[in-house]
């Protein structure tokens, strides 16, 4: 994915446009610029590579102007480069686009502009964008624009400048998120709200494929029918440092610092004397037949975890699938089911389109998502949000815990639906959920030495093999995930009992593999599998709450607290992220924005 800024008003736009971006980067960082309007051209400055080389370009030479728009790339289409950057000029550079998504019949739409004249200047799909406004300008921006929408296909979140429009810019969106700032006598767009919170707390968002026209004076938004529709105003109760270290010395680290406020927020006012209280959902549990859940990544993770607990509580058949492979397989989902989705951004497009089969096969559809008013959230039938507030490290960490605190409430009220789970073990349950993000909180303070003396010493490592059962696996999943995401170690995670199966092949000496051995009921044939690699010259790091248990075949401890058993990953997921941090860290890596990936990925 991409991100998009924009400005209109009484101020500079070029040093508006590059603090938004800066506050975007993390959506994509391999190339970036602005295009800033004089009231007479539109001035175009880009450059490949982080957003300091654009500042480096633009300093001493900042396009004059107060009207702009700014983009900050992960490159789909066309290598990072300063010519695939955007903004994207028309042929006669009377217009500059900014885009987040992907024009799917670009190479139609190239031929087509191609048999008229048009020649191009990089390899983007965007750039057909800017073309086709010129190939149907004709002087009315709205009919223009209107014609370039009927002419794409895809997703996008749109900025436009045109030389003509002075002091007024054009936006709109399918698929892609975007949010309209309102200032006083200035106003802004961006793909989040964090990006322009410095300025405004005032939103509002199009909905999908209206066109929005951005002044100084105001916001007019035009819907598919070309009628002026009136907008909700939203007031953002983020907090302005929300986007800001507080003196951590990565995102990522302050992120997982705040895991215990965030589960606070997700769970406080969801247990309650009546029961689980999922905000105004009403579901069901005795009237689902099967549960599907989807997503990618870490959330397809927190989704196994998931799966583990309500099958074993609630006693539904639940069923999961890369978001990117359920859209595929033709599932065999009906209008009995539960389709959860499960996304931090709610954004990524597998995971969208995952939902979007669902919704066609006639499941009811319930996302779990972090940001407000994204666009799996708006399209779901239900969403669950996980409150995280913002997360800007590319690296998933409370994201992800604050996923897994909401499947088990999903969990047990389900259960209690279904009358499947003992009152005991309900309140037992709910009485450790209550009590996470204090022994989080503790727990994170007292895993932190061990994880930088474990990096210190396992840093070199080329490769990694995480290896669990049951729902240890689903975590040793997002244990791999963190540490090759960010430290580029090679990393795997493994069914325990799988490994035997062909892949010890690998272990050798001073391989190290990490055996998560928390769940008391398998504890015993993990560690079977962990002296099977320990007998092969394995390095084992030994993570569970039972040390004198694995000790004997372990070369080192990371030592979980008592919890309830069913909520150990979310512990294991802290002190592997610790781990996997200070690897990162002790490689020199980009933690916050690791290479090749980007926040949320809005294309397939
Ligand atoms: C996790 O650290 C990664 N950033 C990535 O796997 C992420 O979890 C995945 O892309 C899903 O993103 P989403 O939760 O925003 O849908």
């Amino acid at each position: 994915m991409c991100g998009i800024v924009g400005y209109t008003g009484k101020r500079p736009a070029a040093p508006i446009l590059i603090d938004g971006l800066g506050r975007l980067e993390y959506r994509g960082y391999d190339s970036s610029g602005i295009a800033v309007s004089d009231g007479k051209k539109v001035n175009v400055i880009k450059a490949k590579g982080r957003l300091f080389e654009l500042e480096k370009r633009i300093s001493g030479a900042s396009p004059e102007g107060f009207c702009g728009i700014g983009h900050t790339r992960w490159a789909t289409h066309g290598k990072p480069s300063d010519e695939n950057s955007h903004p994207h000029y028309s042929r006669d550079k009377s217009f500059a686009v900014v885009h987040n998504g992907i024009i799917e019949n670009y190479l139609d739409l190239r031929e087509f502009l191609t048999e008229r004249g048009f020649t191009f200047r990089s390899e983007t799909d965007t750039e057909i964008v800017a073309m086709l406004l010129e190939y149907y300008y004709n002087g009315n921006m709205l009919e223009t624009i209107i014609k370039m929408r009927n002419k794409i296909k895809g997703s996008y979140a749109l900025g436009i400048l045109h030389e003509n429009e002075n002091g007024v810019f054009y936006a709109m969106r399918k698929d892609s998120p975007l949010v309209i700032g309102l200032g006083e006598n200035e106003n802004f767009i961006a793909s989040d709200i964090p990006a322009v919170l410095p300025y405004t707390r005032r939103f509002i968002i199009p909905d999908e494929q209206e066109v929005a026209v951005i002044s100084p004076d105001g916001v007019t938004v035009y819907n598919r029918n070309r009628e002026q529709v009136n907008k909700q105003i939203t007031v953002s109760d983020l907090s302005a440092d929300a986007a800001e270290k507080d003196g951590f010395a990565h995102f990522m680290l302050k992120e997982i610092y705040e895991q215990p406020g965030a589960i606070k927020k997700t769970v406080h006012d969801r247990i309650t004397p009546d029961g689980i209280k999922l905000d105004r959902i009403k579901l069901d549990g005795k009237k689902i037949r099967k549960i599907f859940i989807a997503a990618c990544g870490s959330a397809y993770h927190a989704g196994a975890v998931g799966k583990y607990f309500i099958e074993k509580y609630a006693r539904i058949e639940t069923e999961i699938d890369l978001a990117s492979e359920f859209r595929y397989r033709d599932p065999i989902v009906g209008d009995d089911c539960l389709t959860v989705i499960i996304s931090q951004s709610g954004e990524t497009a597998d995971s969208l389109a995952a939902l979007r089969e669902a919704k066609r096969l006639k499941s009811r559809v319930l996302a779990i998502v972090n940001v407000v008013d994204s666009i799996i959230a708006r399209e779901a039938d239900d969403v669950l949000y996980t409150r995280a507030g913002p997360e800007i490290a590319v690296a998933t960490t409370k994201g992800y815990t604050t996923q897994l605190a909401a499947l088990y409430l999903l969990g047990l009220k389900l259960a209690r639906d279904r009358e499947t789970i003992p009152q005991s073990e309900y309140d037992g349950i709910t009485s450790a959920v209550e009590k996470l993000p204090e022994l989080l909180s503790a727990f994170i303070d007292e895993v932190n030495p061990a994880a930088q003396y474990l990096a210190g010493k396992y840093y070199p490592a080329n490769d990694a093999y995480f290896i669990g059962r049951g729902a240890d696996w689903s975590a040793a999943l997002e244990g791999a995930l963190k540490l090759k995401e960010i430290s580029y170690i090679h990393a795997e995670a493994y069914a325990a009992g799988e490994l035997k199966h062909g892949t010890i092949s690998l272990i050798e000496k001073n391989s190290l593999v990490i055996g998560i051995a928390a769940d008391p009921a398998l504890r015993e044939k993990t560690l079977s599998n962990i002296k099977e690699v320990r007998s092969r010259g394995a390095a084992v790091i030994g993570v569970t709450d039972s040390p004198d248990a694995i000790k004997a075949e372990c070369d080192e401890l990371m030592v979980l607290p008592a919890t309830h058993p069913a909520l150990t990953p979310v512990f294991t997921a802290a002190a592997l992220q610790l781990f996997a941090y200070y690897v990162a860290a002790a490689r020199g890596g980009d933690i916050d924005k690791p290479r090749n990936l980007a926040k949320s990925v809005t294309v397939e």
